[in-house]
């Protein structure tokens, strides 16, 4: 069981913290953690030529500020590195109009897991043919919306699913369209964790066809029957954050032998072979990811020699990338509120710090429950300037009705940072603002990509209008202030100089 989040004098024990000893530069930005454009000038981070301070005066905090360059520099490392094979984007990571265009832009395809991302890319233009829709639950209207769009596959989850789509993929047969391509997503028995891998029958989850009890073979017998079915391939996804590889050719090699196995039952040849996303991130400097160009050697050099090993054709491959392109780019800027310093009890190990400064911040837990949902580790720094004052162990906290809407867990900022500095929070750009919630009515975030020197909104600031919008007595009413309903930068940032 997880310790209680209200710490130590909770148990009345004093674990040492978490965290190792302090850096000799609290300041420093490590280029594996930090976007591609980050910089300190004259002490202040500068994100894609802009000083934070500004974007803080400019667009108010919280903020997300994603760096347009280190976002489609990482798409295009992972093109290369896949050339000959599909790459799609995980949208789940994070999608708004003016993503799905930079991924439309620069040739990769779009992973859609619901309708209405799937709904989203359609309305920025994507290209059908270039997206694939996954779901373990999609609905009659979702599967309609692919088939009438054309997507380029439709991921198949369930027995339930083949149903729902035959009746529809017949429809659009009957009137001179196409079969509907669609993919059968196995499950290949594959856990996969962070730093290891354990290759059990890990069948109790939601997800796909099962490989051991034969309902993936079962799958595809099934569209084979179908005429109004195209099975281009199929589709395995063991994991996410991943740094190690060796998962991932399990997974292949399982995979691929269920090529083998449908070719036998049905005399099929599947063409395509997509090995989901799941490549890892550095969130902390000790995080260790591996690059694209080596993930792809490995898989491809499995793939081929299983083939080789089934005599089969190689197929062309397709992976999912989502928070190893969208995650390392962005930064969430917020301002500090309160600090408050708070004893760890007197037992403390020798060289333990007998105190820990809450550093409460604007946001927390609504435009980042990766900390709270999966204890996430994430580093920050202070931004609008540096400091040599000495290390203070700080726990930087949001302002939620939540003891466990916690930031950063256990890190060291400098001894004077005082209400009012910003702290820059690092990788943020995956699985934060698109788990944004309004919990306690706090509202989302913007996001704002930088690059050059500009800075574009990409999306707004959610208002209390727009919440109240959705509220039966409230819809047709003002919000009761403008600073609640949109704090105007120039007094969020009051407190800054
Ligand atoms: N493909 C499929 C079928 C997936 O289910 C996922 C993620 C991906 C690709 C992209 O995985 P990535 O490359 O981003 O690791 N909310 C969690 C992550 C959930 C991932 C769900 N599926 C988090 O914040 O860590």
């Amino acid at each position: 069981m997880r310790a209680h989040p209200a710490g130590p004098l909770h148990a009345g024990i004093a674990p040492p913290p978490a965290t190792g000893p302090a850096p000799a530069d609290l300041g420093a930005l490590d280029p594996q953690v930090w976007p591609r454009s980050a910089r300190r000038v004259d002490g202040e981070l500068h994100l894609g030529g802009r000083s934070v301070t500004e974007l803080a005066r400019e667009h108010g905090t919280p903020l997300f500020v994603l760096d347009e360059g280190d976002f489609r520099g990482r798409a295009a490392d992972f093109a290369g590195a896949f050339a000959g094979a599909d790459v799609h984007y995980a949208s789940k990571a994070f999608l708004c109009g003016q993503v799905a265009r930079w991924v439309a832009e620069d040739g990769l395809h779009l992973d859609a897991c619901s309708g209405n991302e799937l709904a989203l890319a359609l309305a920025a233009g994507f290209p059908a043919p270039r997206i694939a829709l996954h779901g373990n639950n999609k609905s009659l209207v979702e599967l309609q919306l692919a088939v009438d769009a054309g997507i380029g596959h439709v991921v198949l989850d369930s027995f339930d699913e083949i149903d729902r789509l035959v009746p529809l993929a017949s429809a659009r047969v009957s009137a001179g369209g196409r079969p509907v391509p669609v993919l059968i997503r196995a499950t290949v028995g594959i856990e996969a964790h962070t730093h290891e891998f354990i290759a059990t029958a890990h069948e109790d989850q939601k997800f796909g066809f099962s490989l051991a009890t034969g309902d993936a073979l079962a799958a595809a017998r099934r569209v084979c029957d179908s005429p109004a079915l195209e099975l281009a391939g199929l589709h395995s996804h063991i994991g996410s954050q991943i740094f190690d590889t060796a998962g991932f050719e399990a997974a292949a090699h399982r995979v691929v032998g269920l090529m083998g196995a449908i070719r036998d039952a049905t005399g099929r040849v599947l063409p395509e072979l997509n090995l989901g996303g799941g490549f890892g991130i550095a969130y902390l400097p000790e995080d260790d990811p591996v690059a694209p160009g080596d993930v792809a050697a490995k898989l491809r050099t499995i793939v081929a020699a299983e083939c080789a090993e089934l005599g089969l054709p190689v197929p062309r491959l397709a992976v999912e990338p989502g928070r190893a392109i969208a995650g390392p780019g962005t930064v969430t800027l917020y301002e500090i509120g309160t600090i408050k310093p708070v004893r760890l009890g007197a037992s403390g190990a020798p060289g333990t710090p007998l105190v820990r400064n809450y550093v409460s911040v604007d946001g927390g837990m609504s435009d980042n429950i990766r900390t709270a949902l999966y204890d996430a580790a994430y580093t920050c720094v202070l931004a609008n300037r540096d400091s040599d004052a000495p290390p203070a162990l700080c726990r930087v906290v949001g302002k939620h009705c939540e003891t466990g809407d916690i930031l950063v867990r256990d890190l060291w900022l400098p001894a004077d940072v005082v209400p009012g500095d910003l702290l820059a929070v690092a990788a943020t750009g995956a699985y934060c603002w698109s788990m944004a919630s309004n919990y306690n009515y706090l509202l989302k975030p913007p996001v704002v990509a930088v690059r050059d020197g500009v800075a574009t909104e990409l999306v707004r600031r959610q208002t209390l209008s727009d919440v109240f919008a959705l509220d039966a007595v409230l819809a047709h009413m003002p919000a009761p202030s403008p600073v609640i309903d949109q704090p105007a930068p120039e007094l969020a940032a009051g407190t800054r100089s």
